[in-house]
């Protein structure tokens, strides 16, 4: 196992993730004392980036015994920064802050830089950068504007690099840290479905006889931790739906005929008045977000009670809900109803997340270690909030019948051609809350504007816009203008995820 300490980097997962690419089990953990960190007994510990500076009195840094435990450690932006200013190096303020692509020069041989171009590009984002070495270590890489971008004490397998190597834009990123798995010695026989295993097992041992509620929402995230408490505790799960009148068309109907097929406890709740009316007169997206999340509470939690005796109740939260929502240091860039937008007191004992530190395509690799059917497996993320974060602004019964009816349609017409489809990780239609002057017939209207948004990504941290055919997105305009009332332009949103994110609000 390779330990990642987390001192609050945006990215931190994607370490871990690089990690498992490799066949290695990761975990990541924040402010380990030592004696949790030997219990833990890795073979490797990652140090990761933080937005905190190593010269501040209040900033977080790894305990000093670690580097006694005789094991490669690897020091990532703050954490390079980290172990330079504990070796006696020092980091100040770069004048110039480096954010994006930049050429590394390695200047040394070393294991860490084994099968590297001399010359590659890498991904910087820092502003402090090491200014003078620690004694005993060299420097093994440098960019323009940072003469100390890697450094390293070979004799104590101990390396430290300014810039990302998680980042995919960091071109060699994989070859470094396949190279570290190996100065650590690592087996790479891990496997996701020993994910699986491990963790039903894990679940068996805590759960023991309790009642369990899994809060489902037939997407592939929900689905993959209900089937694996199904695995753990068999009958002692209810999994409830919960229609909150916020979901795409006919899903309710679907996701009930899909359950229905598996040996589940499965409860569907119609819950869709109380939600619309919590969110009347509603128009900022945090607040929205956190209303929903904590009425899904209200309503599981009334659910349990009715069962009787429920102990845990269980959430497919995966790894983005969790880092954009803010975890630690991190900054919160959207609540994510599971995370972020929980309320304060929730009534359960505990709240189980199975898939809390994966990443999408990873749940999906679990689903199907699992036996889940493709077509959950496959199916594009629906946010838990639903059609709320699709509709700006107020939510009524008005707009959600425009998005739903706007949005069946482009995934029709889309759906028509698979060449299209099976490229988009995600796609759907969203209601701006802008209203713009048309001409129908002979007359003026003045009606809603539809966007319709595409995306490709892997692990929806970061997206880029589809390239769909001009001839599809027409055909889906004309049909939108003319089927649905209330709408007279639609747009598509070509932004990439950052500077936007893939939902609207
Ligand atoms: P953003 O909009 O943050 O979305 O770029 C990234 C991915 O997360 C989904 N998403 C959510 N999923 N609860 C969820 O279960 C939420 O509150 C939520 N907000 C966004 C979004 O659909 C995309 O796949």
């Amino acid at each position: 196992m390779i330990l990642v300490l987390d001192f609050g980097g945006q990215y931190n997962q994607l370490i871990a993730r690089r990690i498992r690419e490799n066949n290695v089990y990761c975990e990541v953990h924040t402010a380990l004392s030592v004696e949790k960190i030997r219990e833990l007994n890795p073979k490797g510990i990652i140090l990761t980036g933080g937005p905190q500076s190593v010269y501040n009195s209040d900033s977080l840094l790894p305990p000093t015994e670690i580097f006694d435990l005789n094991v490669p450690i690897l020091g990532i932006c703050y954490g390079a920064q980290a172990i330079a200013k504990i070796f006696g190096g020092e980091v100040e303020k770069s004048q110039i802050s480096e954010f994006g692509k930049t050429n590394l020069q390695i200047l040394a041989d070393s294991k860490l830089f084994r099968g590297v171009n001399q010359n590659s590009v890498v991904w910087m984002s820092h502003s402090d950068k090491i200014c003078s070495k620690p004694e005993n270590f060299s420097v093994i890489a440098s960019t323009n504007a940072c003469p100390i971008a890697a450094i390293e004490n070979s004799a104590k397998n101990l390396y430290a690099v300014q810039f990302h190597p998680e980042v995919v834009h960091t071109v060699e990123g994989m070859k470094i840290f396949s190279n570290f798995v190996d100065i650590c010695g690592c087996n790479r026989d891990w496997k996701m479905d020993f994910f699986a295993s491990s963790t039903i097992s894990q679940l068996k041992n805590k759960i023991g006889d309790g009642k369990v509620l899994c809060a489902l929402s037939g997407g592939v995230d929900s689905s993959v931790a209900a089937v694996l408490l199904s695995k753990s505790v068999g009958k002692n799960l209810t999994c409830v739906f919960v229609d909150h009148g916020l979901l795409r068309k006919d899903e309710a109907k679907q996701v009930e005929e899909v359950f229905s097929h598996f040996d589940l406890n499965f409860i569907k709740v119609d819950a869709s008045k109380r939600f619309l009316n919590r969110l009347k007169g509603v128009f900022e997206p945090e607040l929205k977000r956190k209303i929903i999340g904590e009425e899904f509470i209200r309503v599981f939690e009334e659910i349990s009670k009715k069962i009787g005796a429920v102990d845990y109740l269980v959430q497919g939260t995966i790894y983005p809900d969790v880092i954009e929502s803010g975890l630690g240091k991190s900054a919160v860039i959207k609540s994510h109803h599971n995370v972020g937008g929980l309320p304060d007191f929730v009534d359960f004992k505990e709240i189980i997340e199975p898939l809390r530190l994966l990443f999408k395509d990873e749940v999906r690799k679990v689903g199907r270690e699992l036996g889940l059917p493709e077509n959950i497996v496959n199916r594009q993320p629906f946010p838990g909030p639903g059609l709320a974060i699709r509709i700006i602004g107020e939510v009524t019964e008005e707009k959600i019948k425009i998005v739903q009816d706007s949005d069946a349609i482009f995934r029709e017409e889309v759906e028509k051609s698979s060449e299209i489809a099976k490229n988009l990780a995600q796609y759907f239609a969203a209601l701006t809350n802008m209203r713009s002057v048309g001409v129908m017939g002979d007359g003026r209207t003045y009606d809603y504007a539809v966007a319709l948004r595409a995306v490709l990504t892997s692990d929806f941290m970061t997206a880029e816009a589809a390239n769909i055919p001009f001839e599809t997105l027409n055909t889906v305009a004309n049909r939108i203008v003319n089927e649905v009332k209330g709408v007279n332009r639609v747009l598509y949103d070509c932004t990439s995820k950052p500077p936007a994110t893939i939902e609207f609000e």
